[in-house]
């Protein structure tokens, strides 16, 4: 970390209390005159930072800026922060983890961007990406499991994000899973999640995984693309509350942490289902052969595949593609 972040690390442990500029650079091992330098950087990038003769600095205000110190100490399992590379502005987190996975970064490495220029959603559409607002989030995963497996990742991931979600506002509403990914609350899609793997071709099992979740948390109803208006919402649209990005980054290292090592015992399943909006739902199928196929959601089987059944009584068993809530 930077000596900014290392300054910034401590100034949010304190908790409000004054930190004098002597006991800062005696517990970090720097000069007084790096620490003021550190705390003028820090001023210049938006927090609000007191200082009181004879008592010391006081961090006011964070602003709703996304930083390394903030997200640490927020999270459960500390070593993770370690594994966390966060950006101001890339092209697309997935793209930024794909490479450092090809470089050989290990299992756990997470990439995390204020923005992206170039966000990527399912089938080809871009995922809108602006700075300021959301949590851009992609991990990189190695396992040896066999790559028609892939569904497992994915319907763990959406788990992690409910999970993540419900511990950030409390659970009211309760965040929901549209089937494959979506993760929806209050009935607005709050988050989508892009699966990107490479595969050993001599195996079949994957080389890597990239994860990529993009979760809306403090965006108005009224910056969505008009076209997305009526599906799309935020936490803060959803619930009227802002929330601290860190808080919800923090989150969410945490329960993917916790669910990407044991998802292939299926274990999740449980709870994917009771969190599923789409089950006794009419619904309509596309890819893989449907173009606006209806249906109804039966059940998610043990491999998170959707059984649906069609209207001749016909029973659809679908590991790919996407589907539409039906209004009877
Ligand atoms: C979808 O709903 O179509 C999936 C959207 C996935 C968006 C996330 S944001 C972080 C990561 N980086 C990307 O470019 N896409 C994913």
């Amino acid at each position: 970390m930077s000596t900014k972040d290392v300054v910034l690390e401590q100034l949010i442990k304190s908790g409000g209390s004054a930190l004098s500029g002597a006991k800062l650079a005696q517990e970090l091992c720097l000069s007084r005159t790096a620490v003021w330098k550190a705390i003028e950087e820090l001023r210049r990038d938006g927090y609000q930072i007191s200082a009181v003769t004879n008592r010391g600095y006081t961090l006011v205000e964070q602003g709703d800026r996304l930083s390394l110190p903030a997200i640490r100490s927020f999270l459960r399992r500390k070593p993770t922060a370690d594994q966390i590379r966060l950006y101001d502005s890339l092209e697309s987190t997935n793209q930024t983890a794909k490479q450092l996975a090809l470089e050989g970064a290990p299992s756990g490495t997470i990439v995390l961007a204020d923005e992206q220029i170039g966000g990527r959603g399912r089938r080809g559409r871009s995922f809108f990406s602006p700075a300021g607002t959301s949590v851009y989030f992609t991990v990189v995963f190695r396992s040896e499991l066999a790559a028609d497996r892939a569904v497992m990742i994915t319907t763990a991931a959406s788990v992690a994000v409910a999970r993540a979600i419900d511990r950030i506002t409390g659970g009211e509403p309760r965040a929901q899973i549209k089937w494959i990914n979506d993760v929806y609350l209050g009935g607005k899609k709050v988050c989508g999640i892009l699966t990107d793997a490479v595969t050993n071709m001599e195996n079949g099992s994957f080389e890597y995984i990239v994860v990529g979740i993009g979760i809306n948390v403090n965006n108005k109803e009224e910056d969505f693309p008009e076209e997305f208006r009526s599906r799309a919402g935020s936490l803060f649209s959803v619930t009227g509350k802002r929330y601290d990005r860190n808080r919800m980054a923090a989150a969410l290292a945490d329960e993917i942490a916790d669910i990407l090592p044991v998802f292939s015992s299926g274990d999740y399943l449980k709870e994917y289902r009771s969190r599923s909006c789409v089950l006794g739902r009419a619904i309509q199928i596309f890819g893989g052969g449907h173009d606006g196929t209806p249906a109804t959601a039966v059940d998610i089987d043990d491999h998170g595949y959707l059984l649906a059944r069609g209207q001749q009584g016909e029973l659809y068993t679908l590991n790919s593609g996407e589907i539409t809530i039906r209004s009877r």
